[in-house]
This record gives structure tokens, sequence and C-alpha cells, in this order.
């Protein structure tokens, strides 16, 4: 058994851990990152693709922004198709020039993990049997296996950003935290397809067939999702059948659709909405999915993660610079703050967008109402807009200890 000494153990190495990282080491703050799995895995996963206005501005700002300017893809707007027909929302025009870039959650994580490397700071991957003790203390411990070698990680505080199956939050005693949790009757099947992308923005399709959308990665690379009965078996699903099914509810009376190519990747993800309060337990911190999950619809989760930890940096730079525990007390209000209106947003956008298995024939003409008003009213759409491009953070870049 080793003992190792930071000032901030951080469990996970998601977008919120390593975010985390980067923003306290930009403060002189040390920490030591423990990750469950390789470098390799967590690169590999594919998950989001939007990134907010700010959380732009804070990867810039952070100095982690190379391969974001380079590759990203900036889109002022997008648009919403139902009854066969696409309606284009300006994002830029109705939030005064703000916008959502396109850049993979594995481009994000791989510039991160690169950043760190470069900081030279501690980041355990393959980590084994992680747990933490002593969170009600002013030392609490992350302890760990890597390589053979027992370590214990003597902290000051633990931030717990290892997602929502992580162990972070089930080690806070029961009944200290209230959880809020919500379930939808369906998932979304997501490819990634060899296919230039055949429109320049993103494309949210309600269709009397169910929910889907058109993304994409890169110039040549197209991410497309659907609808699906919840917990649906991927093998009931060949190529040629996600084809027919995507053509089938994409496809708009002028002809538009997207282009086909070869299917790299495939899986079929569920939808929750979750929230667990307190985000905090003595001197652990949850950030990101560890705390709360929404349905991605509204391309809210990596952003709030980025969010929740400008919060936790800003609080730990204040108790380091001048042993002050104010913002410490207050982050848990602070980050719900935000995160509930996402919530609200995120099931928003899932009720108005899918089909439910037991809405009525008034539901329906309700739905293709409210996309109607949405895409045809200017308050409606700039509504949807600033939630979309991002809500204002709560912290400024300065006050977490960055140019901004
Ligand atoms: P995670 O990314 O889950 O990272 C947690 C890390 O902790 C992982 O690396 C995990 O391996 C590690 N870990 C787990 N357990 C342990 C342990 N015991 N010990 C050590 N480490 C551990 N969000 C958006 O903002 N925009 C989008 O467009 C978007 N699209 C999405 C599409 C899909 C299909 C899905 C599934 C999600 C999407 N999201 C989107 C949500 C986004 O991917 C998540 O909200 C984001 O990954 C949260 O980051 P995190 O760091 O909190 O958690
Ligand atoms: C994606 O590109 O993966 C993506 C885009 C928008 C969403 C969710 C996911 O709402």
């Amino acid at each position: 058994m080793t003992s190792i000494r930071t000032q901030v153990g951080i469990v996970g190495a998601g977008p919120a851990g390593l975010l985390l990282g980067q923003l306290l080491h930009l403060n002189g703050i040390d920490s030591v990152i423990v990750e469950n799995r390789s470098r390799e895995y967590v690169i590999d996963r594919v998950r989001a693709g939007v990134l907010e206005q700010g959380t732009v501005d804070l990867m810039i700002a952070m100095g982690v922004s190379a391969g974001l300017c380079r590759a990203g893809l900036r889109h002022e707007g997008l648009y919403l198709s139902f009854n066969g027909q696409r309606h284009r929302v300006d994002l830029a025009d109705l939030t005064g020039g703000r916008a959502i870039t396109v850049y993979g959650q594995n481009e994000v994580v791989r510039d991160l993990i690169d950043a760190r490397t470069t900081t030279t700071r501690p980041l355990y991957f393959d980590a084994e049997r992680v747990s933490i003790r002593a969170l009600d203390t002013s030392g609490p411990i992350v302890r760990f296996s890597h390589g053979g070698t027992e370590h214990d990680l003597h902290c000051d505080f633990v931030a717990g950003c290892d997602g929502f199956h992580g162990i972070c939050r089930p080690s806070i005693p029961a009944g200290v935290q209230t959880i809020y949790e919500r379930g939808y009757p369906f998932g979304w099947l997501g490819i990634l397809a060899e296919a230039a992308p055949s429109s320049d923005e993103l494309v949210y399709t309600y269709h009397e067939r169910g929910f889907a959308l058109f993304s994409m990665r890169s110039p040549t690379v197209t991410r497309l999702y659907l609808q699906v009965p919840p917990d649906e078996a991927i093998e009931s699903w060949p190529d040629d059948r996600i084809w027919e099914e995507m053509l089938e509810r994409m496809r708009t009376g002028d002809g538009w659709q997207p282009n086909r190519g070869r299917i790299i990747q495939k899986s079929v993800t569920p939808m929750r909405s979750f929230v667990a309060a307190p985000m905090r337990f003595g001197r652990l911190f949850l950030a990101g999915d560890a705390a709360h999950i929404v349905p991605p619809t509204g391309a809210k989760g990596l952003n709030l993660a980025a969010s929740d930890v400008l919060v936790m940096a800003r609080a730990l730079r204040e108790f380091y610079e001048d042993g002050r525990t104010e913002w410490l007390d207050r982050y848990s209000d602070v980050c719900l703050r935000r995160v509930w209106k996402a919530q609200r947003f995120s099931w928003w956008m899932t009720s108005t967008l899918h089909r439910f298995p037991d809405e009525s024939a008034f539901d329906h003409q309700r739905q293709i109402a409210d996309l109607d008003y949405l895409t045809s009213s200017r308050a409606a759409s700039t509504s949807l807009a600033e939630q979309y491009v991002g809500l204002p953070m709560e912290v400024s870049f300065e006050a977490a200890g960055l140019r901004g």
C-alpha cells in the first residue's frame, strides 16, 4: 500500500473530471485523476456532439481549443422538421450572434487528456477497485489499485466526476440526497456512417413513425438517431432496416434526405431525466452525469458537466486563496439552478419531438401545433434558441481564475 497526497482527488476522466483538472491546474491547485477504464476506451466511446457557445468559450479561455477551432463545425441554425417540411431556426439571429459547435466528445476528451499530459499532473487509467472514504472528515481518501499496487490518495476534497454508473454518488449515505427521476417509454438508436452530411445543420424530425435526428461529426461522417422502443436489441436492426427507417422518417417533400454510407458504429441509449440533490456530501462534490442525467434531445449533458466544474473551480479557488468556504457551501444550489433549467428544456424538447405509446389523437395534434407555433413565432423560436445555444453560466470565467 502506498500513500499519495494531493489537494483534490478527481474520480473519473470524462469531460467533467478532465475539465476540472485543467481548471484547477490553471489556478495552481494540485489534483490526481483516477479513471477505471483505459485511455483508448475513454477516447473511443461515442457520445455527445453539440457544444454550447459557453462551453466553446470556456475551452478557448482554458487554452484547450486548438482542435476545436481547427475541426469544430460552428452552426448558426438548426432545422425542425414535421409534416414533411424543414423549418430553419436561426440561432445566431435570435440570440445576438451565439451559436453551437459540433465537435465530438471523443475529440474533447482526447484534447483534454493531451492537455493533462502536458501539465505532468497525475492521471491514472485502468484503476481497479476504486472506492472513497472519510468523506465527512477534512481528510477524505480515494483508494484504488493500479498495476498491482494499492494506493491511498489523501485529499482535501474529492470531486465525484465518475458519471451515472460511478461509485461516488452511491458512497453518500442513504437519506442524504433526494432523487428526482423520470423515465421515457423509448430509447435512441444511434449510428455513425461514412457519408458526407447532406445538410450543414442539424435536423430534428417529428414523424408519425417516431423521432429522428440528423447530425454529423465531420465533413465525411454523419451521425443519425432514431426513436426506438426502450431496451431495443441492436441485433433486430440490421443496417438495411436502419437506413430504410431513417429515410422514411427524415425524407422531406423537397427531396432532402441523409446520404447513405457504411455504418461504422451503432448502439441503443436509454432515455432518462435524473437529479440527485444536494450535489455534495461533506468533502465530496459531485459534477456532471454523476449528479444528473438529461435525455439527449436538448444536447445538454456534456455542457452541464462543464458548467458544474466551472462553479467547483471557483469554489475551490476561493478556499485555497483565502480559506473561505462560502462558494463551497453554495456549490450545489448554484449548480442546480442551471441544471433544473436544462432538465426542463431537455424534457420539453423530448416531449415535443417524440411519439408516446399512450398518446391520443388530441396529443398528436397538440404536438404538431406546438411545432407550428415554435417555427412561426419569433417569440417561441427565440426561447428555443437561447436555451439551445446555452443559458448563461452561473460563474464568470474571471471568478474561476481565467482571463475571460
Ligand atoms: P462521463 O462522460 O460518463 O465520464 C465519467 C468517467 O468516469 C468515465 O470515463 C468513466 O469510465 C469513469 N468512471 C466510472 N466509474 C468509475 C470508477 N468507479 N472509478 C473511476 N472512474 C470511473 N451531451 C451534450 O452536451 N451534447 C450532446 O450532443 C450529447 N449527446 C449525447 C448523445 C448520446 C447518445 C449520449 C449517450 C449522451 C449525450 N450527451 C450529450 C451527454 C454526455 O455524453 C454526458 O452528459 C457527458 O459524457 C457527461 O460527462 P461526465 O464527465 O459527467 O461523465
Ligand atoms: C449528436 O451529434 O450526437 C447529437 C446532436 C444533438 C443532440 C444529441 C446528440 O440533441
